[in-house]
């Protein structure tokens, strides 16, 4: 049982922390899961270097978070079903997850949080940007908040970059097609309230969000386009780097994310687990 203090170091003004004083590989005490647990409330996104967990212990960890949810478009580890393991190959086109976006809110009730864990990184680059949906939800006028308040939106799988990043890019991947019996559609608020927090965070997302509900596609894009912009400026994100060991998990309720994709000709393997989240309100 672990008896070390933990310290949590913010990474930017705006969201991220690095926590140290943990060992991933032994279970945790109660004091550090407090400790834990307060971090991710307050910074939304923690990084643990130096975390040699094997999949058991990754799916330990995330299970101190709540129960686990499986990607609906994947297979996962044959040993362990909830771990998805994912991976850009020299030959890909593209990466998966290089689009902002928040994890699977096409599912009426999408995973609360992600957690990944670096098992083969290139020599350089492959870090992941993650933005803070508060600061964005707080930096809107009082008339922008008010409109949106009651506003919902419809949220698909099939939007067409993400659509391609699951079916055609990614040599290594046991991905499934949309039509094989996953819900691709939900409609959730453009505003939701943090269910821990009470804080009010921007939840539509470039990578799922399609229109308004209620609204048209093309009645819907210009405010759409506007608010997918002020969601990602920088002055609300972290950008964190992977190394050996790194095990990293966010908080989707409140953060989007975005993995960049400037290692091609190289390979990245990350395996992934997610956290069962309750419906967006
Ligand atoms: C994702 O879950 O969207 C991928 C993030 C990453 O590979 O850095």
């Amino acid at each position: 049982m672990g008896t070390s203090t933990v310290t949590v170091t913010p990474v930017t003004g705006a969201t991220g922390a690095d926590v140290a004083g943990v060992d991933l590989t032994r279970p945790l005490s109660n004091a550090q899961w407090d400790s834990i647990h307060q971090a991710f409330l307050d910074h939304q996104v923690l990084r643990f270097r130096g975390q040699h967990v094997s999949p058991a212990q990754h799916l330990e960890f995330a299970r101190r978070f709540g129960p686990v949810q499986r990607y609906p478009y994947g297979n996962g580890l044959p040993d362990f079903p909830d771990v998805l393991e994912f991976s850009r190959n020299p030959g890909d086109a593209r990466n998966f997850g290089g689009l902002w976006h928040s994890d699977t809110t096409y599912l009426p009730e999408p995973p609360m949080a992600t957690m990944l864990v670096a098992r083969e990184l290139p020599p350089v680059g492959g870090d992941t940007l993650f933005a803070n949906m508060y600061l964005a939800h707080e930096t809107l006028s009082d008339g922008m908040q008010a409109m949106l308040a009651d506003m919902k939106a419809v949220f698909s799988a099939t939007k067409r970059y993400m659509e391609e990043d699951r079916v055609a890019v990614h040599s290594g991947n046991a991905l499934k097609k949309a039509d094989e019996g996953v819900t691709t559609e939900a409609v959730h608020p453009v505003v939701r309230t943090h269910p821990e927090t009470g804080r009010k965070a921007l939840y539509v997302n470039r990578g799922h969000t399609v229109r308004f509900d209620g609204w048209t596609a093309a009645e819907s894009e210009g405010l759409l386009n506007f608010l997918f912009g002020h969601a990602e400026r920088p002055e609300f994100q972290c950008r964190m780097n992977w190394e050996d060991g790194t095990l990293i998990v966010w908080d989707n309720r409140c953060l989007q994310h975005f993995a960049v994709d400037d290692y091609p000709g190289r390979r990245r393997v990350m395996q992934r687990v997610t956290i069962a989240g309750d419906a967006p309100a």
